[in-house]
């Protein structure tokens, strides 16, 4: 009998090409593995392509729950984006896909999993990395990266083997997307002073052709977590992806980012987050009503640093596993209703309000009702003011301006 070899496939042009090549080159019998992490595709059209490609068995696996659950709420707890602006879709999914095709090795006794990525991405890192935390011996292959193949002669070997090629010509994009967001690379893009022409965005309007009148709605989080949207108490999955929608049509989460790598290189990518990007935002409204000043500050440290951690493939780690502690102990307060407004590409919180809110309206005031004994300002500034007049008076760092 054949060795085994676990393939993630997606129905695309490279893994329906890798099923064919694994076989010829290896003599593997390939397991075709479709994980399901909200990419909205006809998964019994992709089995099935699997199987008429040469793949022995195929099987979907239905991972959106727990891709919700277990890494894209942590993130959102965490304020994770990449170099601030990247909500970071395909870098949480890759560690849960990877523990998934490493069950399914196991299971069916496979020797080796190969997935589809290039040699020149983060994505080989993040999936071998986990594959070789969570198992041992087990052989990774990735066909893309060593059979030296260009595009065209990628597609040459799939019509030579009749291999049903998915690419409509003049769409030169790779594409990746889950229910955190949609990722869009290469043609046109790869010179980061073109503008990406409309035809990239699948789910977001431009701001032109957005509705007119804004649209408002809430969302309430419990800590940290987002449980109801306008009134209604939703499930994570379900909520993600009414937001892709409200937000999309009013054309909120378009990014186009210059990026680090973490192979070496700088490399220009669009993604759509309109989910992502409303919830991040109404999130940390909660938190700058919940958390303390120094909580905050500190906070926002532990964010870059689990963010860096995250795309660089490390979600395995116990250093993951301790800054995901620290955060949720940040959020034992952060529960309540943020209010949003969404218009013409732009997500404004316009509200909030919280039952463990730290904002105190009687210290506030200007008005009628303050509480704020103003007397106690001028001792609190001479002490505060302490070392700064000291040390100008005692060194000559300024020049003092004198007074006759
Ligand atoms: N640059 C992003 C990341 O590393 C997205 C990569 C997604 N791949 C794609 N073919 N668009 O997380």
């Amino acid at each position: 009998m054949a060795d085994r070899i676990v393939l993630a496939y997606s129905g695309g042009l490279d893994t329906s090409v890798a099923i064919r090549w694994l076989k010829e080159k290896y003599g593997y019998e390939v397991i075709a593995a479709i994980i399901d992490v909200g990419n909205e595709k006809d998964f019994s059209a992709v089995n099935e392509k699997a199987l008429q490609v040469g793949a022995i068995k195929a099987m979907a696996v239905d991972a959106k729950k727990a891709f919700v659950n277990d890494y894209i709420f942590p993130a959102l707890k965490a304020g994770a984006m990449y170099e601030g602006v990247y909500p970071m879709a395909t870098a949480l999914a890759r560690p849960l896909i990877a523990q998934i095709l490493a069950k399914i090795a196991q299971q069916e006794g496979a020797v080796a999993i190969a997935h589809g990525c290039t040699g020149k991405g983060n994505d080989q890192v993040r999936f071998e990395v986990t594959i070789n935390a969570l198992t041992s011996q087990i052989k990774i292959i990735a066909p893309a990266r060593e059979w030296g193949m260009t595009r065209e002669e990628t597609i040459c070997y799939a019509e030579r083997h009749s291999i049903p090629i998915p690419v409509k010509s003049g769409h030169a994009y790779s594409i990746d997307e889950n229910i955190w967001g949609r990722s869009i690379e290469c043609g046109m893009l790869e010179d980061p002073w073109n503008e990406p022409p409309e035809e990239v965005y699948a789910w977001t309007k431009s701001a032109k052709d957005a509705p007119d009148e804004p649209g408002y709605h809430e969302i309430c989080f419990e800590k940290g977590i987002p449980v109801a949207l306008d009134g209604q108490m939703t499930n994570g999955l379900d909520l993600i992806q009414k937001l892709n929608e409200l937000a999309g049509l009013h054309g909120v989460g378009r990014i186009d980012h210059v990026e680090n790598r973490l192979v070496g290189i700088k490399s220009r990518e669009i993604y759509e987050a309109p989910a992502a990007i409303t919830l991040l935002k109404a999130h940390q409204a909660l938190e700058s009503l919940t958390l303390a000043k120094d909580q905050s500050r500190f906070k926002q440290k532990v964010t870059q640093e689990f963010s860096d951690i995250i795309y660089n493939g490390l979600w395995f780690t116990a250093g993951r596993q301790d800054l995901c502690a620290y955060i949720d102990s940040t959020q034992r307060f952060v529960s309540g209703t943020v209010r949003i407004k969404l218009y013409k590409g732009c997500c404004t919180v316009v509200g909030r309000k919280s039952m463990h809110s730290l904002y105190s309206h009687n210290l506030a005031t200007y008005e009628e009702g303050d509480q704020f004994d103003q007397s106690t300002a001028p001792g609190f500034i001479h002490l505060y003011g302490l070392p700064v007049k000291t040390q100008a008076k005692l060194q000559p760092i300024f020049e003092q301006a004198e007074n006759k």
